[in-house]
């Protein structure tokens, strides 16, 4: 059996980041990767990363944004461990070798993004996911870890509340191998295929999220969906919050750059939930352009001239060009919003830990939670480098006090019998129609405006997605790269959360930043200041309530 002191699951930004804090306290270490490490969905991210650098902004300003941005869900204790970490972080990542854009003085240039009382985000360009990507990779060493490369997770195995290892698939070999470990840190990165309209890359299944709640950790604020406001029509694609923090406008069908309506001070910069439901009243009440994939609204570049669209959005020129056949220099660029980002995901304090003993988190597969209901752009990307290092420490001290794992092939065997038994079948469920028939549920009953009814309606239909489920069946019998197979692993985890998700948002009565209720419009402090914790049972996911950390800031109104 394989055996690693730390195993790190996802090499994005969070996973390289633990890999690099757990090698650098001298444990053995092994990244587990569905994707080569610079294909990971970190290098997707565009806009920036924040930190309140330099002495017109502060440390304070960029915790009070991200507490308001969060609708008061926010824990603020870690809140503001994680603003005070901000400006070392970006510092080190440059130091790393990461190439941002520059003001004309020779400063870190900084843009506006939505909520942010001060423009604070930081970027290269629209490529500062890759940017940090490159200069961590570089920095981490192929030499000092073992990489296992297209391994797909499947399981995460514990046993009395300790984590032994985790079961992946060997994609090359089409075989199902143990590692075992003395500590688990699960990177895996978002799980936006839940939905079919998404910003996320096909890759973003939520496995490691899907493995935890198997293994018994706790999935916190599932619920709380992030839509961000402009993604180009029809394909989906990012265009990032930094076009608007550049200058862009929204406008409808009539005209009117409507945000003004929604957010009179800060207009198409509010926070991300703001904008997306302020596009969707727009296009539901007829002011929307009429296309074939339904309404949408302009976002405008076309004032900011050439040379700062062309410099500062070069990747959103290429997208606009490329997937749309549009060129944002000269037209307007058709927009809806579409599923983003979890603020939920598997609990953890800010080290990381989880309720499963030397199991870990970070990166959006973690609910730490400094998002609550919702996230202010540029804060995910710190949040990769931020938490991914802080579950790397922790990690490795906790492998280095861990007796040996037990994981053994019987137990890999048996693990993974089920899903050797699907290509067994004479006949049963496709799992890409079952993945279609969840993300066209999702998308159409759990989206940015949520009603009982709607709930009711898509928790019942995956429900019976998820009986369905249990006949899949894969009809590719090759070993090599199986893509039948993996789609069918994917599909199980994501009908997981999805049920998770629904039952979440089914059970919070009242509207809270990203999880906006048509039948309970207001916030309610009250009842449902509260984190939603959901532990997997017998009848599927079980919810308890836990407190939310105050320090400074009593909450009061959202108002942009
Ligand atoms: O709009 C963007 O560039 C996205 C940034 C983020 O999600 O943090």
């Amino acid at each position: 059996m394989r055996k690693h002191e730390v195993v790190v699951v996802g090499a994005g930004l969070a996973g390289q980041r633990a890999a690099l804090a757990a090698v650098e306290a001298g444990c053995d270490v092994a990244i587990v990767s569905k994707l080569h490490p610079l294909r990971s969905h970190s290098g997707a991210a565009q806009g920036g990363i924040n930190a309140a650098v330099g002495a017109e902004d502060s440390v304070d300003t960029h915790t009070y944004d991200t507490v308001k941005g969060s609708d008061y869900l926010g824990d603020q204790d870690a809140i503001e461990f994680f603003c005070r970490a901000a400006g070392p972080t970006v510092v080190e990542m440059e130091h790393f070798g990461t190439i941002f854009s520059r003001a004309p003085d020779g400063s870190l240039a900084r843009r506006a993004f939505g909520g942010a009382g001060f423009p604070r985000t930081i970027y290269a360009a629209d490529r500062t996911g890759l940017a940090l990507l490159q200069g961590l990779w570089e920095r981490l060493g192929t030499e000092r870890f073992t990489l296992y490369e297209e391994w797909e997770l499947t399981r995460v195995v514990a046993r009395d509340g300790r984590v032994q290892g985790v079961i992946a698939l060997d994609r090359r070999r089409g075989e199902f191998e143990g590692i075992a470990a003395k500590a688990v840190v699960l990177a895996t990165g978002p799980a936006g295929r839940i939905y079919g309209r998404t910003t996320n890359a096909h890759s973003c299944t939520g496995d490691g999220l899907a493995a935890a709640y198997a293994a018994g950790a706790f999935l916190k604020d599932m619920e709380f969906v992030q839509f961000h406001p402009t993604a180009l029509l029809e394909s989906g694609i990012l265009i990032t919050e930094g076009a608007r923090g550049e200058g862009g406008y929204l406008r409808n069908a009539t005209g009117d750059r409507f945000m003004s309506k929604y957010a009179p001070h800060v207009l198409e910069l509010a926070s991300r939930d703001v904008v997306s439901r302020a596009i969707v009243t727009e296009v539901s009440e007829g002011r929307g352009f009429p296309g074939p994939y339904g309404g949408y609204v302009h976002l405008e570049l076309m004032h900011l001239g050439r040379e700062k669209v062309e410099s500062r959005l070069q990747e959103i020129c290429d997208y606009c060009r490329h997937f749309a056949g549009i060129d944002p220099v000269t037209e307007a660029i058709p927009v809806y919003p579409a599923q983003h980002y979890m603020m939920g995901g598997i609990g953890t304090n800010i080290h990381g830990a989880t309720n499963v003993a030397g199991l870990f988190a970070a990166g959006e597969a973690a609910c730490v939670s400094i998002h609550g209901a919702n996230r202010l752009g540029g804060n995910s990307l710190l949040e990769t480098l931020v938490f991914g290092k802080e579950a790397g420490i922790a990690a490795a001290a906790a492998a280095r006090s861990a007796s040996a794992p037990e994981l053994g092939t019987a137990e890999v065997e048996a693990a993974t019998a089920p899903f050797r038994s699907w290509s067994s079948r004479s006949d049963g469920e496709d799992p890409s129609l079952l993945r279609t028939e969840m993300q066209q549920t999702m998308d159409r009953y759990v989206g940015i405006y949520r009603t009982e009814n709607d709930l009711l309606e898509g928790l019942k239909r995956i429900r019976a997605l998820q009986k369905r489920f249990e006949r899949v069946r894969v009809v590719d019998r090759a070993k090599v790269y199986n893509l039948n197979l993996t789609d069918a692993i994917e599909t199980g985890h994501m009908l997981d959360l999805a049920e998770v998700i629904v039952v979440g948002a089914y059970a919070r009565l009242e509207s809270r930043g990203a999880h906006w209720r048509v039948d309970y419009p207001k916030r309610d402090d009250a009842h449902w200041m509260r984190h939603t914790l959901a532990q997997r049972g017998p009848e599927g996911p079980t919810l308890s309530y836990a407190g939310v950390a105050y320090t400074r800031w009593e909450p009061k109104e959202r108002v942009y």
